[in-house]
């Protein structure tokens, strides 16, 4: 039997002596080309510096499949390094004398207020990184008063994580095609206590993900030993505990090809759950968004995972905001790893900035005291930045503050 360690081994020392794989940035990460020496690795999540110290444990505790799965772009992961680089051409129009002896960093959305406004996007199959998967994120968001979004791919069931939750989480919909199982999946996310329900539509099956194919196609190990019946929509739903129970015969994909915008009326017909759309990216769409009954939108190109658009989510950012005209929330995420980032998306009008890899380095990395401690880190660096800034509430984080 291959052992994940025996062939993590094994497979870095493949992969490092065939030149023919190099190439793409996950790849060169995965051989840890840029990352650490192991023994300037954290051991324990408390000597954490900064959220970015996770990964290069998470990679070091993860097959490297599953580290892919986290680390994949699409095609050469040019919108992966879009996301993070875009950050670098907002700088910051800083104020000095101002009151900041007491930071406010919470908001209020849909009636609920949050002491911060940075939440943990839907990212389904964490068990991939943590063998309790989402019970351990639930417990760490609920634990540090951080919004979670649940994915329809949740390796756990969506009662069972609001089981552990203090307020009850929102939850993403993988549509499907297929109406009576959209139907069913709703009604059981609205049975469990889910205010807020996000549609997300930057996803079609069969993204290009080139750095999570090449380190399949190189693994010692099949997927399929696990993944019993493979990478096929129906096989993976068929395995999801939000579809227990349901016919999906009929199910091929989790994005129909021929939805289009009066999706949405029908979903806010089939709930009263509070309907978000994610993956939203133009200025176009977001106005179609809201004529079609939106109470919310996520600013996101799903972390660069999806289409190789090469264009960045806070470059995108503006221009939604400007559509929406402060009709409804405007939430972003793709590449938020800093205080400033946040900061930034902030003074751009945004109303709170979902993070998905950095919570799952932490997972990988140190389990439930990993995540806690990467989202105080986070909420720390915001509020060094907002002091240091001049701005005292996240009402005060106006544009004023951005230089471009
Ligand atoms: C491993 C992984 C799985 C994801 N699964 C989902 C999902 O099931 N549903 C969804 O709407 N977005 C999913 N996303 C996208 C995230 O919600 C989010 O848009 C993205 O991770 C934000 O970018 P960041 O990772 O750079 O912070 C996934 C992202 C990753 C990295």
């Amino acid at each position: 039997m291959v052992t994940h360690e025996h062939g993590r081994r094994r497979f870095l020392q493949m992969l490092a002596s065939s030149p023919a794989l190099a190439g793409g940035i996950g790849l060169g990460s995965l051989l840890g080309a840029s990352s650490p020496a192991e023994e300037e690795l954290i051991t324990a999540a408390d000597q954490a510096v900064n959220v970015l110290e996770f990964e290069a444990v998470a990679r070091k505790n993860l097959p490297p499949w599953h580290y892919a799965y986290i680390a994949t772009g699409v095609t050469d992961d040019s919108t992966l390094k879009a996301n993070r680089d875009a950050f670098g051409r907002y700088q910051l129009h800083t104020r000095r004398l101002v009151d900041v002896s007491k930071v406010d960093t919470s908001v209020k959305l849909f009636g609920e207020v949050w002491e911060t406004p940075i939440m943990l996007a839907p990212v389904g199959s964490q068990r991939a990184f943590h063998p309790e998967a989402e019970l351990v994120t639930a417990r760490a968001a609920s634990a540090q008063k951080h919004n979670f979004i649940v994915s329809t791919h949740s390796s756990t069931s969506i009662e069972g994580v609001n089981k552990v939750m203090e307020r009850p989480a929102w939850f993403q919909l993988y549509p499907t095609d297929d109406w009576n199982v959209t139907r069913a999946v709703v009604k059981r996310a609205e049975n469990a206590g889910c205010p807020v329900m996000v549609l997300t539509v930057d996803s079609q099956n069969g993204a290009l993900r080139d750095t999570l194919f090449k380190v399949r196609r190189s693994a010692p190990v099949k997927c399929t030993d696990c993944h019993i019946g493979g990478f096929t929509y129906n096989a993976v739903a068929s395995r999801r505990p939000m579809f227990a129970g349901l016919d999906l015969s009929k199910v091929t994909t989790q994005l129909p090809l021929n939805m289009t915008w009066d999706v949405l009326p029908r979903l806010k017909e089939l709930t009263s759950m509070k309907l978000l759309i994610k993956g939203i990216v133009t200025k176009e769409d977001a106005a179609l968004a809201l004529q079609h009954g939106v109470d919310g939108i996520i600013v996101s190109n799903h972390g660069g995972r999806s289409e190789d658009s090469k264009r960045a989510s806070i470059d995108c950012l503006p221009d939604v905001i400007a559509a929406v005209n402060g009709k409804v929330p405007v939430l972003v995420d793709g590449g938020f790893r800093r205080g400033t980032d946040f900061f930034k998306a902030l003074a751009m009008g945004a109303s709170a900035v979902c993070i998905g890899r950095p919570y799952l380095w932490a997972l990988a990395a140190f389990g439930q005291t990993g995540v806690e401690t990467m989202l105080t880190l986070l909420r720390k660096e915001l509020q060094i930045d907002m002091r240091q800034a001049g701005a005292a509430s996240v009402k005060q984080i106006t544009g004023e503050f951005l230089v471009r």
